[in-house]
This record gives C-alpha cells, sequence and structure tokens, in this order.
C-alpha cells in the first residue's frame, strides 16, 4: 500500500510544479489554411464570416454547380441552425461571392 501512495503524492507534486511554471502560450486553432478559391481580397468577406467553426475546405469540397439558391440556402443553414453570427449584409455578401467564385 505504501508504493501506490508514494507514486500518486509524486505524481501531485509534479502536477503542481508544472502548474507553479505556467508560461502564456499562443497557438494556432487547427482549421487549416485559406483555400486558393477563397484566397482573394474579394473574398475576404468568406474568411472572416465562414472559419470560425469550421474549416473553409467544408465550403469549398461542396460539388460544383449547385448554383446561386444553394449558397443562400447554406448560408442561411449556417445563420439558423448553427447560429453563425453573421449580419444580413454580411450573409448576402457571402452568398454572391461563393455562388460567383464555386457555381
Ligand atoms: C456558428 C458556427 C458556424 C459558422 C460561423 C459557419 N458554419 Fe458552416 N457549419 C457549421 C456546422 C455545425 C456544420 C455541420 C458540421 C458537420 O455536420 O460536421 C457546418 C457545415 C457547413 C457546410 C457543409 C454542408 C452542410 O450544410 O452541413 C457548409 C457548406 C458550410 N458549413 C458553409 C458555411 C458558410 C458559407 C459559412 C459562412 C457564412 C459558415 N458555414 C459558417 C457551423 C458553422
Amino acid at each position: 500500500m505504501i508504493r501506490p501512495l508514494a507514486i500518486l503524492l509524486g505524481a501531485s507534486a509534479v502536477v503542481l510544479s508544472l502548474a507553479t511554471a505556467a508560461q502564456p502560450v499562443t497557438f494556432e486553432v487547427p482549421l487549416g489554411d485559406t483555400p486558393a478559391e477563397l484566397a482573394g481580397a474579394d473574398a475576404e468577406v468568406v474568411v472572416n464570416n465562414c472559419s470560425s467553426c469550421h474549416s473553409l475546405d467544408y465550403i469549398t469540397t461542396q460539388p460544383r454547380g449547385k448554383g446561386a439558391q444553394f449558397w443562400k440556402d447554406s448560408v442561411t443553414k449556417m445563420v439558423n441552425v448553427y447560429k453563425a453570427p453573421i449580419a444580413p449584409e454580411d450573409a448576402d455578401a457571402v452568398a454572391s461571392v461563393l455562388a460567383r467564385k464555386l457555381g
């Protein structure tokens, strides 16, 4: 019974010393890079509004040729179903940029 207790105390000491040595860290959320199709300044509204919850690959891996209504509906779904905080004028801008770039 002595050995498990010693291990437990030792582990607690390590955890405590790590906690006191904690430094601020910076990290990048691993949402990936901006795909080439959305890299230009004209797609900034998409990058700004659509990359906080998931990778932009969710957008660029959709099948092509779905049409403007598909992109309008996708943006509406993000807002209504997933509560994406997107201003109505930005939502329209995102939908039209995606319709133009991804079809
Ligand atoms: C508030 C978080 C949030 C934001 C912001 C967001 N999405 Fe999403 N999106 C989601 C969730 C949740 C899913 C579903 C994930 C899954 O099924 O794995 C998703 C999935 C998608 C999909 C995959 C197809 C589908 O309908 O499930 C597309 C396309 C998409 N999002 C486009 C967009 C676009 C365009 C924007 C910017 C207007 C955006 N998302 C912003 C949460 C968000």
